[in-house]
């Protein structure tokens, strides 16, 4: 059976102690309020399955898919839904969470989605953030890890659909 332990860049323990600290803010901050906390798939749903068990209150947990297309090296490249939440947002507390904010498109359309249906709160916690790349004015109020511009996996994000699985964070190379 082939075996694969990619580097770590950020280790199990590093993730469990920075989602510790996000999950004391996030219950600092709505101050025993309901949640609807939206996970953006795939690649956030393991560090939303984590960070939820963290945050005390009273959560509604939803779902939400976007694909991207058009030529990835230009930001103008188009963000589809492709599955939407099953809940009105008016009015609610919104959280999202997403794995990585790379140029910001995806989540800034996201948002701009969001903001539309008027939710009384809308608040975003990203798991990376990658600030070489950015091109698109991105407020994360909830960030795990800045990184530096190289091609992450585990945890949740995937390299052609593989490493999800990984409990950690790696950095994809050659032999991987
Ligand atoms: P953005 O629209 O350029 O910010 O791209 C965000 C999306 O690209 C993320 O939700 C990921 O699906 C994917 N992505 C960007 N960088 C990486 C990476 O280093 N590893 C895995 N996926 C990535």
């Amino acid at each position: 059976m082939e075996l694969y332990t990619p580097e770590a860049l950020i280790t199990e323990e590093e993730i469990r102690e920075r989602l510790s600290f996000l999950g004391k803010a996030i219950t600092k901050d709505f101050d025993g309020e309901e949640l609807v906390v939206i996970c953006v798939l795939k690649g956030a749903f393991v560090f939303c399955s984590d960070l939820i068990k963290k945050i005390n209150l009273p959560v509604k947990l939803e779902f939400i898919s976007l694909s991207s297309y058009g030529d990835s090296s230009n930001s103008s490249g188009n963000v589809r839904l492709e599955m939407d939440v099953a809940t009105n947002i008016e009015g609610r507390n919104v959280l999202v969470i997403e794995d990585i904010v790379d140029t910001g498109l995806t989540i800034k359309t996201l948002m701009e989605i969001l903001k539309a249906r008027k939710p009384k709160t809308l608040k975003l916690a990203s798991l990376l953030f990658k600030p070489t790349k950015i091109s698109h004015k991105i407020e994360i109020n909830y960030l795990g890890f800045e990184i530096e511009d190289k091609f992450v996996i585990g945890y949740g994000l995937d390299y052609a659909g593989r490493y999800r699985e990984l409990p950690y964070i790696g950095i994809l190379n050659a032999g991987n």
